[in-house]
């Protein structure tokens, strides 16, 4: 077993071998994480944005549901640690042929990978290939569970904006039953001290969801009133099997931002996210989409460098 462990300042050290969820996340891990991808923001703006961290190392993407973002950051963030990396379409692979998803996952590992990044319409699929394979296993996204790395560049967004995040008001809006990205960011910006207000229509709000330790509101004004960031969901119709609201008109005018909501109800320092794709005129205006308060390319940006360091301190434990 290699024991090249990860350290933070505070001497914390990485012992996780697999990235399944921000929930199982200590706030000193999430710390670790954060900091570490600062340093590799870092290299992101070097003229040769690359390091020989995971020289050795192979890493393969495989990703049962469609992606742009995660997929292709994974990917470079790969690149730039030097690992040998590939991504399976599961349209052209044995999926297709009727493989099992643990048969696939055992035959790509026999030929001696050593991180297996999996994002699958199923909760709890990584979480499953953890137990089958001895790779260290990503979850990119499974289904309406979690998507770690998504809220961990999304909260390392608005660390970066603001400059901290203990004591902020950040604001989810939109369809949160069925987001793993609500999910997981609830659970980061609690752990890392934020105050969280979910907002949307009443038929996309789990029940119970104050446990979590957040506000619900189903009015868009309050949600913007005081909030520092608001992060803004796409409406997950691929998860949906019912029509939740009357129709997308009346959805954009209930909880739609655009850029004069902001202007009237926000501060004037709000920072607007969106983990994309986004539907332009449903969630978001075009003015609000790209506008001054828009950090949604940062967050692009910055996915490379937090997905360099989720891969860099899961290296560290065969
Ligand atoms: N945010 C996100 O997961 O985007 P993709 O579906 O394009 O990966």
């Amino acid at each position: 077993m290699n024991r090249q462990k990860k350290k933070s300042t505070n001497g914390f050290r990485w012992e996780r071998k697999h990235l399944l969820g921000i929930a199982e996340l200590s706030t000193e891990e999430l710390a670790l994480l954060l900091d570490q991808a600062e340093n590799f923001r870092e290299v992101m703006d070097r003229p040769i944005p690359k390091v020989p961290a995971l020289r050795g190392k192979t890493i393969v993407n495989l990703f049962c549901e469609p992606s742009t973002r995660t997929r292709t950051s994974f990917e470079l963030a790969a690149k730039r640690l030097s690992a040998d990396t590939l991504s399976i379409a599961t349209s052209s692979s044995s999926f297709i042929k009727g493989e099992s998803l643990k048969d696939t996952a055992r035959n790509i590992e026999a030929m001696q990978i050593d991180m297996l990044i999996i994002r699958h319409s199923t909760p709890g699929a990584p979480k499953f290939l953890s137990e089958c394979i001895k790779a260290s296993v990503v979850n990119a996204g499974d289904g309406s569970h979690e998507h770690p790395t998504q809220a961990l560049l999304d909260v390392f967004t608005i660390r970066r904006k603001l400059k901290k995040i203990v004591g902020l008001n950040v604001s989810i809006v939109g369809d949160i039953a069925h987001s793993r990205v609500a999910k997981s960011n609830i659970f980061a910006l609690k752990k890392l001290g934020a105050e969280v207000t979910v907002c949307g229509p009443k038929t996309m709000m789990p029940s119970g969801i104050e446990s979590l330790g957040v506000k619900v509101t189903y009015d868009l004004k309050e949600a913007l009133k005081g909030a520092d960031a608001v992060n803004v969901l796409r409406i997950q119709a691929e998860r949906q099997n019912q029509t939740f609201f009357p129709g997308i008109r009346e959805y954009a005018r209930m909880f739609g931002i655009t850029k004069e909501k902001l202007n009237k109800y926000a501060k004037k320092e709000i920072l607007l996210l969106h983990p994309g794709p986004i539907n332009r005129g449903v969630e978001l205006s075009q003015d609000a989409a790209d506008g001054e308060f828009s950090v949604i390319l940062d967050q692009v940006t910055n996915g490379v460098a937090v997905r360099m360091a989720v891969l860099f301190l899961l290296s560290g434990i065969k």
